[in-house]
């Protein structure tokens, strides 16, 4: 266990914030998880568990104890003819789970290449990319309650899954530290490349899971700024989703606003393209930004204070609510 106070988590959080904890704690195995949460003085503090704060937002310094494993591992827990079941410590990072998934030729990640992240966190949160969601391969998720101190193992089905959205993400439920994901690959891979920008790199090509990972990362390198370049948290805003009558309307006034249809008949709408209509692609607020190929992502330009970028996102969330009714909800996690 390591146990640190006054702790920067400048490397904790992608925007590179030079925020502090007053504690900070990272533990190995779940049974020093147990001796964390067990204790008095724990349960007396606010306490936040982050990943590698790849979706965060630190408002500002924070007062309590961060949490943060270090339970790693890759283990094969199930085999059928179709099927490998892969068991992930948490603390993975999630782009190493996919590099290794398709060095072995194992399907179903390659295309949520290159998201930063850990494994616990990617589970947590739905993460999703070019057409696929972690949720699709989910088989279960090992957890620890924080407050009753239970493991439980979770299916698929109970994690609830939805778009960037899970069971653990609800704050009306007991707060549950993810120790082990287990994932379901498959052994006889099937491309999805329904995505139409991985589809016009693939074209005419019966891409192979490498081929597939590469298209992904190379998409990812155009759109996406690097982390350790240009501070950023990925998208900041989830897409907004609405009725297929909203749809219309704003249709009627954008004819050029591009959609998604969902499965359960609503429209999921790109907030880059919402954000960029109101002007803010490319814009510079002294140390923050909006990125000038990617209007959904803040970036810190160096030096920034969460404050900042908070409002630059509250900024955001007002002007595209004003010119088209629709209201944006940040993806990444404000804490502080
Ligand atoms: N668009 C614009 N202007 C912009 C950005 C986007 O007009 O500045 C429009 C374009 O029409 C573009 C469309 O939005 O075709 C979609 O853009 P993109 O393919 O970049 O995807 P996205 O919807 O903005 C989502 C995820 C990303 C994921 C990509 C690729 C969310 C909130 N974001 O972004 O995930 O990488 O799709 O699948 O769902 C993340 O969650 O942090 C993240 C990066």
């Amino acid at each position: 266990m390591r146990i640190e106070q006054n702790f920067s988590l400048e490397n904790y959080n992608t925007f590179h914030l030079p925020v502090k904890t007053r504690w900070f704690m990272e533990y190995w195995t779940e049974e020093e998880l147990g001796r964390i949460l067990r204790d008095e003085y724990f349960q007396e503090c606010l306490s936040t568990h982050i990943g590698a704060g790849s979706n965060l937002l630190f408002v500002n310094d924070y007062n309590g104890i961060i949490v943060h494993s270090q339970i790693k591992g890759m283990e094969t827990v199930g085999e059928t003819d179709d099927a490998i079941l892969l068991r992930v410590g948490a603390a993975e990072r999630w782009d190493d789970v996919v590099a290794y998934a398709v060095s072995r030729g194992w399907g179903g990640i390659e295309n949520l290449s290159g998201i930063p992240g850990e494994t616990g966190a990617a589970a947590v949160q739905n993460i999703g990319a070019y057409g696929m969601e972690i949720a699709e391969v989910v088989d279960s998720v090992e957890t620890y309650n924080q407050l009753t101190f239970e493991k439980r193992v979770f299916t698929r089905a109970e994690c609830q899954y939805d778009y960037r959205d899970s069971y653990f993400k609800n704050p009306h439920h007991d707060p549950h530290i993810v120790t082990h994901v287990v994932i379901r690959l498959a052994r006889r891979p099937v491309p999805r490349l329904d995505y139409g920008d991985l589809r016009g790199r693939l074209e005419g090509q019966k891409p192979t899971l490498q081929a597939i990972r590469e298209a992904v990362l190379a998409l990812r390198a155009e759109k996406l700024p690097d982390p350790d370049q240009l501070g950023n948290a990925g998208s900041f805003f989830k897409n907004p989703v609405v009725d297929r009558a909203t749809f219309e309307r704003l249709k009627a006034i954008n004819p050029t606003i591009p959609s998604y249809p969902m499965a359960d008949g609503r429209i999921k709408i790109p907030a880059g393209w919402l954000i960029e209509a109101c002007g803010f692609k490319g814009k510079r607020y002294g140390a923050v930004g909006v990125y000038e190929k990617q209007a959904l992502v803040l970036v810190n330009l160096g030096g920034a204070q969460g404050d900042e970028i908070a409002l630059l996102a509250e900024s955001v969330r007002a002007a595209v609510f004003d010119r088209f009714g629709v209201e944006l909800t940040p993806e990444v996690k404000y804490v502080g």
